[in-house]
């Protein structure tokens, strides 16, 4: 075994994109992977400081959809720009957004699955940010990727992971097992 010194290199990482509203009201989106599940409706997200965290003071309201393979530049270029910078962000990305149906934030269509989230705390807030934890209010996921059952497929989403240790986006594969079941071979 080779040892490192400790990195964010907690593994799968998610590939997030962060919707809200900037303050003149033009839609904007971020890319986050420093985030997961905090309780049953919460999830919790790591906040530097962006233009989506000032959003986010102005109105705890946001979206988030799983980045796929198909949206994977436009995910890598709202991790890399700023809408502090470009005021058009979201149109570099060919991205089509309304409001979402539940919270003061943007649906942008090209994913198969968003949540829409509202805050509910902030943890350790500071100049370079906060953890939030969000409740997630709705859930909505586009007809398409249903499975029989009428519950989101994630094996037709094409959905993507972050490689934090080479800095790479990796395809999320086939269904290999069943989980609280297969385990049971062993007992
Ligand atoms: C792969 C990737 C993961 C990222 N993860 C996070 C994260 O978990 N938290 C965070 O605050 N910023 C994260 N970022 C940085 C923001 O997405 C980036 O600073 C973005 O430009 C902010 O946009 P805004 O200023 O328009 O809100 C990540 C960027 C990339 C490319």
């Amino acid at each position: 075994m080779k040892n490192f010194k400790p990195m964010a290199w907690m593994l799968p990482q998610p590939v997030l994109i962060i919707g809200t509203y900037n303050a003149d009201g033009t839609p904007n989106a971020m890319n986050a992977a420093w985030a997961g599940q905090w309780d049953m409706h919460e999830i919790m997200i790591s906040m530097g400081s962006h233009a989506t965290t000032e959003n986010l003071d102005r109105c705890p309201d946001f979206t988030v959809a799983f980045a796929t393979a198909d949206t994977m530049v436009a995910a890598d270029y709202v991790g890399i720009e700023s809408a502090r910078k470009q005021p058009d962000k979201i149109m570099h990305t060919g991205w089509v957004s309304r409001k979402a149906e539940h919270v003061d934030a943007p649906v942008y269509d090209c994913f198969p699955m968003t949540l829409e989230c509202r805050i509910k705390e902030k943890l350790y807030v500071s100049e370079t940010g906060y953890y939030m934890v969000a409740e997630i209010v709705n859930i909505m996921c586009d007809e398409s990727f249903l499975a029989d059952d009428g519950k989101p497929d994630v094996e037709k989403m094409n959905l993507i992971t972050f490689d934090p240790i080479h800095n790479g986006y990796l395809a999320i594969g086939d269904r290999i097992g069943n989980a609280f079941h297969d385990g049971n071979a062993l007992k």
